[in-house]
């Protein structure tokens, strides 16, 4: 009997060594070079460089966002004793209150069934809590929660949107072929684009669990219930609904999912004849020069990189927030042949239950690739966190810090409930940390900040 090779086997790589071809045993997937081993985690395979870490980093989101939710349930359930007390007229706002706490509390356990292998094991202790997380906050679980509604409920007219501008570029070239689609999100411009242009071969990737397992059960034509909470609802009950993602209908086979950082990407070189990339150049934490050299290493010679989305790079250092002209001429640079291009003004995110929805000028461009050019170098950690048993640098930033720190933990820990600022400020001149003219309004500055900080709502 032959062995019959996976047939992403010769499209991956390691995300680790960034060299060795990548095999699937019954442990996962795992380099034939360098031996890093890379699990499947809710049946998607976790192609990241640093598997354990990614997990570790998801986990402890998870944790946070769902006692986040549950913080919000409790905090609304204080605010209705006072509303109900204060104005027995506001039965709307009880109504609204109401609902609005019990989605909190049933969101948690939904999204704990639902992302249930990454779940922590126990409650999340306040040293995990203070420890915080190490990914940009702009990448949490929940930054694009509301694409899975739109991509899977009410955004016909927003999707169909996006694949009219993909298929007016796609449409008459040559077929797809294997197509990766990077930064697929929920997936639903995946989904149309392997269902409608009919790659030989589909891959939707992401680095976001949410949003991959959501795609993992729309692809596979199962049904997901989970709730919008619009930002201006339209009505009182809009504040919370719970509603019903699925796709047309399962998709056809040939399509994989896979977790993984686009930055330290598990493909092979000249593995794919269509690259695309919705909505992820302005977001994906890597100047486009960069960025458009990697999809040239991915890209097969005459493959082509679809492009479709915002050019928001309002995050990036100033040199890097590129105009449409800047971005294509980069194109040229990083071995694409000068790009098709499309603008089009579309809706982007009008749920029906809300107020808020914004108007985008997308830009979507077709660019062949050319010539090979120099792929990026893999991106290097400080060797401090590679080899745990080096010394940390103690720069000036980090002393800087935890002088900061020393005196925010002296100040928290003085807060024990019954002391006054006067109290505090008094302290505080003992041990000679401020003089006395200027103790008291500090203390108050930073109780102020302090508890304006604990009301704000993160990002997980
Ligand atoms: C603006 S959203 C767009 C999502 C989807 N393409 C769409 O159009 O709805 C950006 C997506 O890029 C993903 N993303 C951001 N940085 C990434 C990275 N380094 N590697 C892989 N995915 C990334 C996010 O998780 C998110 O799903």
């Amino acid at each position: 009997m032959t062995d019959v090779a996976h047939p992403l086997t010769e499209l991956l790589c390691c995300p680790r060594c960034t060299r060795g071809k990548l095999a699937l045993d019954s442990a996962g997937w795992s380099c034939a070079t360098c031996g890093s081993g890379f699990p499947v985690v809710g049946a998607v395979p976790w192609l990241v460089r640093e598997p354990p870490e990614s997990l570790a980093e998801w986990r402890t989101r998870l944790g946070f966002l769902t006692r986040q939710l549950r913080d919000d349930a409790a905090r609304i359930e204080r605010e209705l004793a006072t509303v109900s007390e204060a104005t027995p007229a506001s039965d709307r706002t009880v109504q609204r209150l109401v609902r609005q706490s019990d989605a909190c509390r049933d969101q948690a356990v939904r999204i704990e069934k639902f992302l249930q292998p990454l779940v922590l094991p126990g409650v999340l202790a306040p040293v995990q809590r203070g420890l915080g997380t190490a990914m940009p906050s702009e990448q949490g679980l929940t930054n694009y929660y509301v694409n899975l509604h739109r991509d899977w409920c009410w955004g016909d007219e927003e999707n169909d949107a996006s694949l009219t501008e993909c298929r007016a570029l796609l449409g008459n070239g040559p077929a797809l072929g294997r197509t990766l689609i990077l930064g697929a999100g929920a997936g639903r411009l995946a989904y149309d684009i392997h269902m409608q242009l009919e790659p030989s071969l589909t891959i939707v990737s992401d680095i976001n669990p949410l949003l991959l397992f959501a795609a993992r059960e729309m692809f596979a034509g199962h049904e997901l219930q989970l709730y919008e909470f619009p930002i201006a609802p339209r009505a009182p009950a809009d504040v919370a609904l719970l509603r019903t993602l699925r796709a047309p209908q399962s998709a056809r086979a040939g399509y994989h999912l896979i977790a993984a950082d686009a930055l330290d990407a598990p493909f092979a070189s000249n593995a794919f004849d269509t690259v695309v990339t919705p909505w992820l150049i302005d977001v994906v934490g890597e100047p486009l020069p960069t960025f458009a050299a990697r999809i040239n290493q991915w890209l097969k010679p005459g493959g082509r990189w679809i492009n479709t989305g915002s050019l928001a790079f309002n995050r990036a250092a100033f040199a890097d927030r590129l105009s449409l002209d800047e971005a294509l001429s980069v194109l040229v640079t990083a071995g694409f042949a000068p790009p098709e291009l499309r603008e089009a003004t579309i809706a982007y995110m009008r749920s029906p239950a809300s107020r808020h929805s914004r108007l985008e000028t997308i830009v979507t461009w077709s660019a062949s690739k050319r010539a090979q050019v120099d792929p990026p170098a893999p991106r290097r950690l400080p060797a401090w966190l590679t080899n745990s048993t080096m010394p940390v640098p103690r720069t000036a930033s980090i002393e800087f810090e935890s002088v900061s720190a020393r005196v925010h933990a002296f100040l928290l820990a003085l807060v024990n409930g019954e002391r006054s600022v006067n109290d505090m400020a008094r302290l505080i001149v003992e041990q000679r940390l401020l003089p006395a003219d200027a103790a008291e309004a500090a203390v108050k500055r930073f109780l102020r900040r302090t508890f304006d900080a604990s009301e704000q709502r993160d990002q997980y």
